[in-house]
């Protein structure tokens, strides 16, 4: 059976791609960011993951809003990079990893979670930021399942759904007939609303709650609705559904808790207020 090493998540502003393309991280504006990620790069060279399943969502790019699934998962063995313009100009493919993709399919039908399978998926700033922020070298020793939550057009799965979502996608991995070493990954949030009157709005006691939640009370956040969720984190800020679905998969098997090897929070980049975070099954 595969083996579930543990959690990531982080932010995944589009200017973060156009500050590694121009060698910024040691800017005063980005260093508090990129410095959060060292020692989550140890933990991941120490664990030596083979296999990524990513929650995040897409902004317009494989799903615009006339065709808007609530869940997606890629069934694809190569996932190519084509974000919006504004971000990194080029980023390496993402290698698929199929027999997983139809096994976390296959499973999440059977446990009625009509989702949609994709063998054919762009990705945007949202699933190949992150790989690019954990290996900067580039070359990823990981394939990748990405699974898309929709958080962009209502109405959005409610977040005790997703959390659903979540550990039905970690049951799915742990029942996996292989000997590989799987970590979830979540990207998006933290509190961010791009639009509207409260454009720039960043809440950062919600956000410090939401991610010591993630260590101790995972269901913490199923217990408001989407609209309170939307209040408290912004338009944007309901991205954090990807948080709850990466911790949530990782309740599964006979290992339900797990020991938080790094986080990292800094306001804002960008319009976000920005989250890192690396959870160790336990
Ligand atoms: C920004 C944040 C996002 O989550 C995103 O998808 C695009 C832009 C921002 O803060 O600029
Ligand atoms: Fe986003």
């Amino acid at each position: 059976m595969a083996t579930i090493i543990g959690g990531l998540g982080t932010s995944h502003i589009p200017a973060i791609g156009n500050a590694i393309h121009k060698g910024l991280q040691q800017e005063p504006y980005w260093k508090p960011f990129f410095d959060g990620f060292p020692p989550v790069r140890e933990w991941i060279a120490a664990q030596k993951p083979d296999v990524m399943v990513i929650f995040y969502n897409d902004h317009g790019l494989n799903f615009f809003l006339d065709k808007m699934p609530t869940f997606a998962v890629g069934a694809a063995t190569q996932y190519v990079n084509s974000d919006e313009g504004w971000g990194i100009p080029s980023l390496e493919p993402l290698k698929g990893e199929l027999d997983l993709s139809w096994q976390i399919i296959n499973t999440l039908i059977d446990k009625e979670f009509d989702v949609t399978s994709c063998q054919e998926m762009l990705v945007d700033h949202a699933c190949s930021l992150p790989l690019k922020l954990f290996y900067p070298e580039g070359n990823y020793p990981v394939t990748v399942v990405p699974v898309c939550i929709n958080t962009v057009q209502f109405p959005l799965p409610k977040a005790h759904r997703v959390y659903a979502l979540g550990r039905a996608v970690g049951e799915a991995v742990a029942a996996w007939d292989s000997r590989k070493k799987v970590a979830f990954v979540a990207s998006g949030g933290l509190s961010h609303q791009l639009e509207g009157e409260r454009a720039g709005f960043i809440n950062k006691d919600f956000d410090l709650k939401f991610m010591e939640s993630l260590v101790s009370n995972p269901e913490w956040a199923t217990q408001y609705s989407i609209h309170e969720l939307v209040e408290k984190s912004g338009t944007q800020g309901i991205e954090l559904l990807a948080w709850l679905a990466m911790r949530a998969a990782l309740t599964v098997g006979d290992k339900p808790g797990v020991r938080k090897v790094h986080s990292n929070y800094h306001i804002p980049i960008s319009n976000t207020a920005t989250g890192l975070i690396a959870l160790e099954k336990f």
